[in-house]
Parts: C-alpha cells; sequence; structure tokens
C-alpha cells in the first residue's frame, strides 16, 4: 500500500473549479457531476498494462465511454443494453484488442443475439455459456472466467470468488471446459479472474499463481490474460491507494513466465471500473430540513437511496462536504445523521453495515446549504432508480473548465414511460 491520503475536507466551494452555487443555479439538486480531469489521471496511472478495459457498468453514460475510447479505454460489457451503450459511444468490437468484450454468467436472449450479430468476443463465465456460444457461433475463439476457489470484496456482497459465489467457471471444472470447448470447435485464447470489488493487494496478488495455475491447463492457445478489476479508491482519510508499481510487477512476472513457457506474446489486461472513475464523481443535494429527534441532529436532503444506493446496500462511507449557500466555511463541527427524503426508515446516507446508524462531524448547516456526496462517481448514477416516483437526477462532466450536460434530469413523462392503464371490462 502506499501512503495514506488525508485530503477530505467537511467544506466544498467548487467542483473541478465550477463554484457549486452556480452548478445548483443553473442545473438544480440533486445532481451527479464528474470531473473529467480526475478520469484522465486515472487512465494514466495504469498505462503500464497493455489493455484497459473499462468495467463500464461503474458509470456507464456514453459520454463517460466516449471519453475513455478516446484515451485508448476499451470495454466491458455485462448485459446487451451495454453493449448497445459502447456502440453508442464509438467502440469497435473488432478492433485489437477487442473493443468490447461481454463478461457474464450467462447470455440472454438478446445477448446471445447481439454476440451473433456482431461477432463480439465473450468472456464466459458458465460451462453452459461454452456450450451456447458454440452453437450460436461456430468457430468463436473466447475467454474463460474462472473462478479460482478464493475472493474477497469491500463487502461480502461485493466478493466474487469462492464457493459462495455465483460467478465464474469453479476452477476444479477447466479440464471439461476445455472438452466442451473442443466439442463446440471453440478456442480458448483468453483467461480472467475477477474476485472482487474493493478489495486489497495481498487478496488481489492471490490471483496471480492460481491463473498460471489454469493458464498451463488451457495452454497454447491463450494470448491474452485479465487480472480483474477490483482495484480500491480510498474512500476516507487513512486510506491508501493500491501500489500500482507493485501490482504492475506481480503481474508482469507471471505474463513473463507464460511468454516464456508458451513461446509467445501473452496481453496483460485489466479491467477496473471503480478505480477510473469513483474519485471524479460528486452527488450534490440541498438540504431541505434540519431537525433534532432526541440525541440526533438529522440533516435531510432532496437526494436519497434512489440517488445513491451504496450506503443502504453495504453500509459504504461516502465523504460528505457542506457548500453553505452564502459562502461561509465555519470550523466548527457537529454530530449529525444524514438521511434522505425516502419514505422508509433506511434512507440513510450515514450508516453502516448491518444498517446502523452512524453519526458524522459536519459543519453546522442550515435549510438551502448544499450537502455534497464525494468519491460518488462509481457505482453511483448507474445503480439510481425512480423508487417513490423520484426523478433520476442530471448528470453533469466538467471537462476544460466547461461543464456539460451529458444526461438531463427526469421528468414525469420518463416515469410514467411504457405504462397503461386498461379499459375496464364491462
Ligand atoms: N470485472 C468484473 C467481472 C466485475 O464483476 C466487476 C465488478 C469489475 C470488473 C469492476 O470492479 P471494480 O474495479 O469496479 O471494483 N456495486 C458495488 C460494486 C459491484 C461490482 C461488481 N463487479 C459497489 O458499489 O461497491
Amino acid at each position: 500500500m502506499s501512503a495514506a491520503t488525508n485530503r477530505f475536507s467537511t467544506t466544498r466551494q467548487d467542483i473541478a473549479g465550477q463554484p457549486i452555487v452556480d452548478l445548483v443555479a443553473q442545473y438544480g439538486t440533486p445532481c451527479y457531476v464528474y470531473d473529467m480531469g480526475v478520469i484522465r489521471r486515472r487512465v494514466a496511472d495504469l498505462k503500464a498494462f497493455d489493455v484497459v478495459r473499462y468495467a463500464q457498468k461503474a458509470c456507464s453514460n456514453i459520454a463517460i465511454l466516449d471519453r475513455l475510447r478516446r484515451l485508448g479505454v476499451v470495454v466491458d460489457a455485462v448485459s446487451a443494453g451495454e453493449v448497445r451503450r459502447a456502440l453508442s459511444a464509438g467502440f469497435d468490437p473488432h478492433s485489437k484488442p477487442h473493443g468490447i468484450v461481454y463478461t457474464a454468467d450467462v447470455f440472454d436472449r438478446e445477448a446471445i443475439d447481439l454476440v451473433k450479430e456482431l461477432g463480439l468476443h465473450v468472456n464466459c463465465g458458465s460451462p453452459d455459456m461454452i456450450e451456447q456460444l458454440g452453437s450460436a457461433v461456430p468457430g468463436a475463439s473466447v475467454t474463460l472466467r474462472i473462478n479460482p476457489g478464493f475472493g474477497h470484496g469491500h463487502s461480502q456482497k461485493t466478493n466474487t470468488g469462492g464457493p459462495q459465489s455465483k460467478h465464474g467457471i469453479w476452477h476444479e471444472d477447466v479440464d471439461r471446459c476445455l472438452r466442451l470447448a473442443d466439442l463446440h470447435n471453440v478456442a480458448v485464447t483468453g483467461l480472467h479472474m475477477h474476485i472482487g470489488s474493493g478489495t486489497d493487494l495481498e487478496h488481489l496478488s492471490q490471483v496471480c499463481s492460481a491463473l498460471e495455475r489454469v493458464a498451463h491447463q488451457i495452454g497454447r492457445t491463450l494470448t491474452t490474460i485479465s487480472a480483474g478489476g477490483g482495484l480500491p479508491v480510498p474512500y476516507r482519510d487513512g486510506q491508501s491507494y493500491v501500489d500500482l508499481d507493485q501490482y504492475f510487477r506481480l503481474w508482469d512476472t507471471s505474463r513473463k513466465r507464460l511468454e516464456a513457457d508458451f513461446g509467445h506474446a501473452i496481453t496483460l489486461e485489466l479491467e477496473p471500473g471503480r478505480y477510473l472513475v469513483a474519485e471524479s464523481g460528486f452527488l450534490i443535494a440541498e438540504i431541505r430540513a434540519v431537525k433534532k429527534m432526541g440525541e440526533n441532529l438529522f440533516y435531510l436532503l432532496d437526494a436519497g437511496f434512489n440517488d445513491l444506493a451504496r450506503p443502504i446496500l453495504y453500509g459504504a462511507y461516502h465523504p460528505i462536504s457542506i457548500a453553505h449557500r452564502n459562502g461561509r466555511t465555519p470550523t466548527e463541527l457537529v454530530d449529525v445523521v444524514v438521511g434522505g427524503p425516502l419514505c422508509e426508515s433506511g434512507d440513510i446516507f450515514t450508516q453502516e453495515e448491518g444498517g446502523f446508524v452512524a453519526k458524522r462531524k459536519l459543519p453546522p448547516a442550515s435549510v438551502g446549504d448544499f450537502l455534497i456526496m464525494e468519491v460518488a462517481g462509481a457505482y453511483g448514477f448507474v445503480m439510481s432508480s425512480n423508487y417513490n416516483g423520484r426523478y433520476r437526477a442530471p448528470e453533469l462532466l466538467v471537462e476544460d473548465g466547461k461543464v456539460h450536460c451529458i444526461r438531463k434530469r427526469e421528468t414525469y413523462d420518463c416515469l410514467i414511460q411504457g405504462e397503461s392503464i386498461p379499459p375496464v371490462s364491462a
């Protein structure tokens, strides 16, 4: 691990140089804002890897995908919808390396049709997928996603390895899958392992040796290995980044050993989601009520878990800052519980895993001040919903000093789109 960060402040006036009061005056609240400068820096951090394949599930707005494509990043897609998003953002499924790879444990009907139509490369996470792909596209080449039998994540819900996880092909099933691939005339050219999201270097590094073992079972058809995603980012002071140089060296060593054994070049891919976008994103909300309930002081916002689900789902911690409407930056701090507008008691942003309400030290604030949930770019907007009849927030991209609205706020029409009231039978 590299040095711990200590950079989160409880007051903030701007995002990427744009005054928060101005952003709010133009676009309202709640709203997501992404700082393109941060995304660029995160892409640059990973330049040692041959291929950076963005796990677009983290933040799939087509403007973000477009900008990542221009930075030389390719994408992963986990559904037909994500494949179509990648196409809209200009990715070429046939470029080298594959501009789009479909990675999943199942094909739904639309996905297998799209894979066939576009000739997409597939990362198969189940033996059934190999068979289905072999029947739909005889002669295809595939990547196998192997569950090495262990995993780790920031929460049990983001651990994607081990027997409790539904992901990947079980490591003891590799030989059977290779025979299955032969039977369907499918060539195994890629090998992929992803053990979890938001894990640590110690766990991430265990993957190298597991992957090397499976690589030897597959043999000389192998041309690409993928270290998966999972790179953590600091969500609070005291947490640190993974030492990327050390991480790359571990993988590079494994890759070189495989190159020596197989006698040909092996491409090394990384598949980050969170790392590329988490820190670029901010969710701005307005404080709409301040009330004391027994010992607890609540700031209630116009954003809820329909906008940012990570706290209620995982007890995830997001740094919080306040932008006072009148530009004040008070130095004193008070204990606050931060909640949203939803008609559900779990709608609390300051909670720990298990739903326990926690207090946060924040500056005194009043109705009309703004509260910013930080490090919200990954698994933020993409996991938002219309629960309680709420419109999904707009997304803004700040790039080179300009603000672009890359998704409009939803309206009532979006809410009832596709619904209809059948006539009552007489
Ligand atoms: N590759 C595969 C096959 C994955 O399943 C995932 C994440 C990634 C890459 C990217 O992982 P990352 O680099 O972002 O950690 N909603 C949760 C995270 C779920 C991750 C699911 N898979 C959260 O908010 O923390």
